[in-house]
């Protein structure tokens, strides 16, 4: 597959959650073959480890030629150059996301020039929605299984062990 068709979508996946799927739809759209790269970084802590984070993204996108699933360390554009891909793609859900997202993708391309970053919009109903709040909403003890997959429902259910 040309490499100028592949875009990576780098982001924690802490979990995956219906917005994250929303913008790989769209970018599917544009381009024949989405990486999601999921990233471990030593320094945080996580919900779910990598391997966790990784096999929920691969439960649920079940088509490897068009949905890779893989992890990276380190600086995302050296990830990106390695696997030979020109392309970053972000969501933008608000304003508030927009500050850290142009800082991410000016800087990005500070240190290698080559790579885009291309942003996609989610629907208004997913401009809330993430995965900070999702555990957060989780932990508290609310219901949040319309805005993740029905596999991460699941195993947020299994991490804290609650009924039904
Ligand atoms: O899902 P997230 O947590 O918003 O994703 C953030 C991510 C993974 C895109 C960002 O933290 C990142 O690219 N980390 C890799 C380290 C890096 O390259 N840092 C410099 C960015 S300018």
């Amino acid at each position: 597959m040309n490499k100028k068709n592949m875009a990576v979508y780098p982001g924690s996946y802490d979990p995956l959650t219906n917005g994250h799927i929303d913008i790989i739809q769209r970018g599917l759209k544009i381009f024949d073959k989405i990486i999601v790269a999921v990233l471990k970084n030593p320094a945080k802590t996580y919900l779910f480890d990598l391997d966790e984070r990784c096999q929920m993204l691969r439960d649920v996108f079940q088509d490897p030629d068009k949905i890779e699933v893989d992890h990276f360390e380190g600086l995302l554009v050296d990830y990106v150059k390695r696997r030979g891909v020109t392309t970053i793609v972000r969501g933008l859900r608000a304003i508030s996301d927009f500050e850290i997202e142009f800082q991410m993708a000016l800087m990005n391309r500070k240190i290698e020039p080559r790579i885009e970053t291309i942003f996609f919009v989610p629907p208004e109903s997913y401009s809330y929605l993430s995965s900070k709040l999702v555990k957060e909403i989780y932990m508290l003890g609310g219901e949040v299984s319309s805005m993740v997959p029905p596999i991460v429902d699941r195993k947020l259910k299994e991490k804290f062990r609650r009924q039904g």
